[in-house]
């Protein structure tokens, strides 16, 4: 078979890495995708290290057995923590979710005041990946704060601006944050922009990025410089570790239009 008609892997601990498929589904859409959700083991972030690299290591075997050119890791929690071990275990192009945010941060930062927040899961934030690649990019200022609460509430249900609970849970995050008026705020968790209608009345002034959707600029990046495009292809197939019906549904609301692709369950656990 020809290695360019292979589809790009796309994984994430479930709903949120839909962020960085739309994305590539429209910036290209010659190629095939394949998604993997791992509902069922959903949430990554508050785990261990240990655990999220063996969660990790399962959903790249599994998206190397079905076939695929490259991997995508839009999860801010893997590519934190073990994103070499992907690369590493499936032989393949290997992107994540930290270089692409973090560079439009950085350039938007150097004309303002040097100031960048990133919010991100407990073990996202733990690792200091997202902190490391601003300073090296020359911020001077980078603020990371843990949001565990958001991942269940963008799963649940996509809150409107004035959503009480939404509201009362990022008051508690993010008060703090908003005070030093960052210049850009890093969603480094690709569940987050279900939330940027409440996060972004905390930030008026800062620009809001989107981790999963600038990680699908990185993919692109990457398949075009090794000659890896193709064309005619965008036929999307949808795997999760839960229920089929229930990831349709649930996909359908993140994204606000139906998903076009068969969904089925696997388990996970064989991989
Ligand atoms: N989308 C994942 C991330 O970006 C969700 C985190 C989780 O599973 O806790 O980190």
């Amino acid at each position: 078979m020809n290695k360019n008609a292979l589809p790009i892997g796309v994984f994430d601990s479930g709903l949120g890495g839909l962020t960085a498929f739309a994305e590539l589904k429209r910036i290209m859409p010659g190629e095939n995708i394949i998604y993997f959700g791992d509902n069922a083991r959903i949430p990554y972030g508050t785990k261990s290290p240990a655990l999220i690299k063996k969660y990790a290591l399962q959903d790249t075997r599994f998206l190397t057995s079905v076939g695929v050119k490259a991997i995508l890791v839009a999860c801010g929690t893997v590519s934190s923590n073990c994103l070499p071990d992907v690369g590493a275990e499936s032989g393949l192009p290997v992107t994540g979710v930290i270089k692409s945010p973090a560079s439009i941060a950085a350039k938007i930062a150097a004309k303002g005041k040097g100031t960048v927040a990133v919010l991100g899961t407990t073990a996202t934030v733990r690792s200091g990946a997202f902190q490391r690649e601003l300073e090296t990019l020359g911020v001077k200022n980078v603020i990371a704060r843990a949001c565990p609460m958001f991942v269940p509430l963008a799963e649940s249900w996509h809150p409107s601006a004035d959503d009480a609970a939404a509201n009362a849970i990022a008051r508690e995050y993010l008060s703090d944050v908003a005070l030093k008026q960052p210049d850009a705020v890093i969603l480094g968790c690709t569940h987050y922009p279900l939330l940027s209608d409440v996060i972004k009345k905390f930030f008026p002034g800062s620009a809001l990025i989107s981790s999963g959707r600038e990680s699908a600029y990185e993919m692109r990046d990457v398949i075009v410089s090794l000659g890896l495009e193709n064309r005619g292809g965008g036929e999307y197939g949808f795997y999760t570790s839960d229920d089929a019906d229930l990831f349709k549904r649930s996909a359908a609301a993140f994204l606000g239009d139906e998903i076009t692709g068969e969904v089925k369950k696997i388990d996970i656990e064989k991989f």
